[in-house]
């Protein structure tokens, strides 16, 4: 595999490369290869005190995957699959080939490939490690909106892939599908997108299916509150999870339909901020603070009671927050003709108790986003603390 040396470069970094890139073309002759743009060559660590793929910059290509344990697997096998998993995925992150490589994705660069593993409640029933289950990870309630179908929620083992190349999320997606294979069996997986880097000069946040920028007030690592609210620390309970995070994952759909028929206006005060430019209802840019107490002249709110960002504020919910880190997903249009697209909303907090549950619960009450919006799965899952080198990914738990 390649690493080229333009990693870091940025935007110069892209030109030069997309002119490589037509350079490549003429070596089908057996010249050396151009170097990897900066996209292709961008690596992500595996090992470290917290696994890739929860702080990193959002990917363009996603696999969420779930996974459950075939009959007769325990623990032993599924320590000896988190060992395989963790090999194949520090290997392909850094841009080496797994054992037995397909060679799919062998003439491309890491290309920021993330692997994140994580442990969903039945795993530990399976595994005889009940008593090390973590109350965080106990079910999430139900919510007077959710659709759920069973068959695409919950889960023994969670993979999230993400890449900025979709050859190269899949290669890392059929490899540890294969890695499993004996031991555990695909239960549910979905495939998410965004913005690929480099398409907009516009340095914002995401887009969404529905056309509003997305996850402009999430909490940032700058933010003094940043890690107790993500992350579990040392010390915390299970001690295992230390380091770790929980991810709660909703697919979402959209009723996209019944949004286009809302005037600009209208979108715009579903949501309290601006859909051109993320700009909140109460005024500014899109990182202007929004200003929930702000009256329009008549003494209307000028961010309304039911806005989503009012709603789903942390001052409105005891200060519980999470960081969402989603893909959007589009799996056709259904006979009707109805488009089946949304969000794969993926939160990431310290514990879902503090962060995810709150929060929907008061959305499910009254927001007026909730209206546009069906959820159709869920899962929660437990996902450890990153391995050292040497360690695999689930080590404390199942060693
Ligand atoms: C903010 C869209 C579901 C929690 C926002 C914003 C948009 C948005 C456009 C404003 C920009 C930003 O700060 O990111 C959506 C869409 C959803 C969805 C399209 C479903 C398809 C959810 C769910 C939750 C949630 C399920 C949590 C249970 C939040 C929070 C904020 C936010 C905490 C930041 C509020 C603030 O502090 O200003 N969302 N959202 N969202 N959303 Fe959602």
């Amino acid at each position: 595999r390649l690493l080229g040396t333009a990693a870091g470069a940025g935007a110069a970094g892209l030109v030069a490369g997309a002119a490589g890139g037509v350079a490549g073309h003429a070596l089908a002759s057996g010249d050396a290869p151009a170097p990897l743009t900066s996209l292709g060559a961008a690596s992500v660590p595996f090992h470290g005190a917290r696994q890739a793929g929860i702080t990193t910059a959002l990917q363009s290509h996603a696999h969420l995957v779930a996974f459950d344990l075939v009959a007769g697997a325990r623990r032993k096998e599924a320590a000896a699959l988190m060992r395989r998993w963790s090999a194949a995925a520090e290997a392909m992150t850094q841009g080496g080939a797994p054992d037995g490589d397909d060679l799919v994705a062998a003439d491309a660069g890491p290309s920021s490939l993330t692997v994140t593993f994580g442990f969903g409640a039945s795993f530990f029933d399976r595994t005889g490690l009940k008593s090390r289950r973590p109350d965080a990870l106990a079910p999430l309630p139900s919510f007077s909106a959710d659709a759920l179908d069973a068959d695409r929620s919950d889960g023994d083992l969670f993979v999230q892939i993400g890449a900025d190349d979709a050859l190269v999320a899949f290669h890392a997606l059929r490899t540890l599908q294969r890695a499993a294979d004996g031991t555990a069996r695909v239960r549910w997986q979905m495939n998410g997108f965004n913005r690929a880097p480099g398409a907009t000069a516009r340095p914002m946040s995401m887009r969404n299916l529905m056309g509003q920028v997305d996850g402009t007030n999430n909490p940032k690592p700058s933010d003094a509150d940043f890690e107790e609210r993500v992350f579990v620390p040392a010390g915390g309970d299970p001690e295992w999870m230390a380091g770790g995070s929980y991810a709660v994952v909703r697919r979402i759909r959209m009723l996209l339909d019944a949004w286009d028929n809302l005037s600009g206006e209208q979108q715009d005060r579903v949501i309290g901020r601006r859909k051109s430019d993320g700009a909140p209802l109460s005024g500014g840019t899109e990182t202007t603070p929004v200003d929930l107490g702000k009256q329009n002249p008549d003494g209307s709110l000028a961010v309304p009671g039911d806005a989503h960002v009012r709603v789903a504020a942390p001052s409105e919910n005891g200060g519980a927050a999470m960081l969402r880190r989603s893909f959007s997903y589009h799996d056709g249009f259904d006979a009707d003709g109805v488009p089946d697209a949304g969000l794969l909303f993926v939160a990431w907090q310290a514990d879902p108790r503090r962060g995810f549950v709150p929060v929907q619960r008061k959305l499910d009450r009254g927001d007026g986003l909730s209206r546009f919006l069906r959820h159709e799965t869920s899962a929660l899952f437990a996902v450890p603390g990153g391995a050292k080198r040497g360690e695999y990914v689930g080590q404390r738990l199942l060693e």
